[in-house]
């Protein structure tokens, strides 16, 4: 891969540990993706928050990187939900030793430069660049939604590379950076019939796990409507973005590739992969966090009304804020939702500290993560519903 002068003295340690470390990480990507170069980035979106999944060894890493010569983000940089609210994990009985430890994390993120953001949402919260332009996200989610959605260029960094990318303002020049790479190597087109006109968020969560876990490419969509509601595109860029190595989905594909059907079939077998049990002890909502339109129509369904049982939502401080200034968490709240906010819905200890054997939400990805980091049981239905069952 061709590195400049700058470049090269940078990895030869000559600009501190930080800068050579990153550029060793983005050397070794460069090798094996056989990229040529390096590309400039405008926004880096960090993963690696929680202490729940970095633990110690993490941890220890980022103390290390952040207290070495030359360690500052370069780029705007913004970051994943952690593991807890940071204001209130207290009052939600977060252990205090994990707490500790979360904090830390983050104090260390602060240092090397990072915006206040803690979601996993960030193209909500922040303005977003021009179509064309090339970032390097870590979140999965948003780096579906990125390419598919916003016409940004990212490849699914994952947390050790985005880090990289933060600190050099570079990102390698291989798979989704490359505009020919962007086509769809497959087309899944939309054959099922007992759905209706299919939206809603959770069919894109089902359509989405399905097709992530056919097409490790870009996805080419046929038979769908020809835009989406953000809380449906979010919901698809989630759930392609939890199985397999797709980045990208086109709507409405013209590509001459291989074409699968989605059936009915194909829709019960994946709800019934991700969903066990028939209701759940606890209802968690939020998965990735919650939007402010999302909040707002949270808001309308539950206005009156009052959870019959635990309910917990998710989303970022700043959409917290702005959600109350427009009077939607009060009412929320007042129905008995708890809000967690800066927290990643599935990597906190809050599910297990919770002591419920089944939890009911309307994320797929939710779904399996929770699954499978605390081992309970999930109801998968749609908001609606949820509400419908859920409150009196
Ligand atoms: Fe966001 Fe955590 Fe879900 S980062 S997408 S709430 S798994």
């Amino acid at each position: 891969m061709y590195l400049t002068n700058a470049e090269e003295k940078a990895l030869a340690g000559e600009r501190g540990e930080a800068l050579e470390i990153a550029y060793r990480v983005h050397v070794a990507i460069g090798k094996l993706g056989n990229a040529e170069k390096l590309v400039p980035i405008e926004w880096a979106h960090v993963s690696g928050v929680s202490y729940l999944t970095i633990g110690e060894y993490g941890l220890d890493f980022l103390k290390k990187l952040s207290s070495s010569k030359g360690a500052k983000f370069k780029v705007f940089s913004t970051v994943n939900p952690c593991g807890m609210d940071i204001e209130n994990w207290e009052s939600l009985e977060i252990p205090r030793d994990y707490a500790e430890k979360q904090l830390e994390i983050i104090a260390c993120y602060k240092k090397l430069g990072i915006a206040n953001s803690f979601t996993c949402v960030p193209f909500e919260s922040y303005k977003v660049p021009r179509r064309g332009t090339s970032v390097a996200w870590a979140e999965s989610s948003a780096a579906v939604f990125a390419n598919s959605i916003l016409g940004l260029r990212t490849n699914r960094e994952s947390a050790v590379s985005a880090l990289a990318c933060a600190l050099t303002g570079k990102a390698v020049y291989s798979g989704l950076q490359i505009p020919s790479n962007r086509k769809p190597s497959k087309n899944i087109k939309i054959s099922v019939k007992k759905h209706g006109d299919f939206s809603g968020s959770l069919n894109f969560g089902i359509l989405g796990f399905f097709a992530g876990k056919q097409v490790p490419g870009v996805i080419g969509f046929q038979g769908l409507k020809p835009k989406l509601s953000l809380a449906e595109a979010k919901s698809l860029s989630a759930a392609i973005g939890t199985l397999g190595s797709s980045g990208m989905f086109v709507l409405d594909s013209k590509e001459k590739v291989e074409t699968i059907e989605f059936t009915d079939r194909d829709y019960e077998e994946t709800i019934s992969d991700l969903s066990q049990s028939e209701d759940g002890e606890a209802v968690i909502f939020g998965c990735p966090q919650m939007t402010l339109e999302e909040l707002s129509d949270l808001s309308n369904a539950v206005r009156g009304k009052h959870f019959k049982k635990r309910c917990i939502v998710f989303c970022s401080s700043m959409m917290f804020e702005k959600a109350k200034k427009k009077g939607y968490t009060d009412v929320i709240q007042s129905a008995g939702a708890t809000f967690v906010r800066d927290a990643c819905a599935d990597f906190t200890p809050l599910i297990s500290s919770l002591k419920v054997g089944s939890v009911v939400t309307d994320s797929a990805k939710g779904a399996h993560y929770m699954r499978k980091v605390h081992g309970i049981n999930i109801s998968l239905k749609d908001t609606r519903t949820i509400i419908e069952e859920n409150t009196a």
